[in-house]
């Protein structure tokens, strides 16, 4: 029954999705952490053999009467020696792999992350020092420190990047720090880890590490303003009124910024596939495949006006 047991629990953990798993580590802490787990487990699974054993041997061993110095030494060893030095060599080992910031150096790059209900608000240091907005998808490069800045605006949220290492809460009115060393180039999720109202399961983002270079690529494309052709039909229908395009509409703030809006895989913070027919499907019912989202519908909108909204959104690459 126990290799039966093992078996499963080994099917299980192979079919986790590797773009979201804490047994995949892609990181340094994460790697960290795995190894935490494996060790908990096999120290769980041998104590766990031990007392089973004591037990089996207890009902099916020997009759014979012990004497009470076996007895004596058996309760101190089992119950008083094992247990204290267990215990100890696994807060040693924990204590071992809590993060030393004092010691380390400088982050090499910072994220600024403010959680909202139900998406991330993203801010980044361009190479000349201005910051640069974005929204639900985060990109790094391989083998640098980033520390991420946590706030929210509403309600705790919690940043979690299971590939790349521990979790943080995002909570109003204070600013909590993360830093994540990626150690491989891929694409991950992220999450939040935290229940923080009806669409907290659709408040995920793709994670990019890249190497260095195609890191600052990417970071200086979306520096720069957007170049798409006709925002008429997004400014017509009051789009600008929340989110920002730079170049094109900059006073809204409720929602994402949507500068760069189609060089993003997906559509509502990780919750589908950026495509042509699911990006026409969210203006007309976000609501509907994101309850509790703040985006309004555009469904009373003419069919060619909300095309001409997926078609300049979609032109924003
Ligand atoms: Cu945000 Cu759960």
């Amino acid at each position: 029954m126990l290799a039966a047991g093992l078996l499963f629990a080994c099917a299980m953990l192979a079919a986790c999705n590797p773009e979201q798993s804490a047994l995949h580590p892609a990181g340094q802490d994460a790697a960290e952490l795995a190894n935490l787990f494996w060790f908990m487990t096999a120290g769980g699974a041998l104590v766990w053999c031990i007392i089973m054993g004591s037990a089996i041997y207890a009902v099916l061993g020997s009759k014979r009467p012990r004497s009470e110095r076996f007895a004596d030494r058996f309760v101190f060893i089992g119950g008083v020696a094992f247990p204290t030095v267990g215990l100890a060599g696994l807060l040693i080992f924990g204590l071992a792999l809590l993060p030393n910031w004092a010691e380390a150096d400088t982050p090499d790059l910072q994220v600024q992350v403010v959680a909202e209900q139900f998406w991330w608000r993203l801010g980044y240091e361009a190479a000349d020092g201005s910051q640069v907005a974005t929204a639900n998808e985060i990109h790094l490069p391989v083998g640098a420190t980033a520390e991420f800045v946590l706030t929210s605006t509403d309600v705790i949220h919690s940043f979690w990047i299971p590939s790349l290492g521990g979790k943080m809460d995002a909570i109003p009115g204070r600013t909590n720090v993360l830093r994540l060393t990626p150690t491989k180039p891929g694409v991950y999720r992220g999450v939040c880890a935290e229940f923080c109202g009806p669409s907290h399961a659709l408040m995920a983002f793709p994670v990019v590490v890249h190497e260095a270079d195609a890191y600052a690529e990417w970071l200086e494309t979306q520096r720069q303003p957007a170049t798409a052709g006709n925002g008429e039909a997004f400014i017509a229908a009051g789009c600008g009124a929340c989110h920002v395009v730079r170049g094109i509409s900059e006073a809204g703030s409720v929602g994402p910024d949507l500068t760069h809006f189609a060089s993003r895989r997906t559509i509502g913070a990780g919750t589908m596939l950026l495509t042509p027919a699911n990006l026409a499907d969210w203006l007309v019912a976000p609501s509907h495949i994101k309850p509790g989202s703040r985006m309004p519908s555009f469904a009373t909108l003419p069919d060619a006006e909300r095309q001409a909204i997926v078609d300049f959104l979609l032109e924003l690459k």
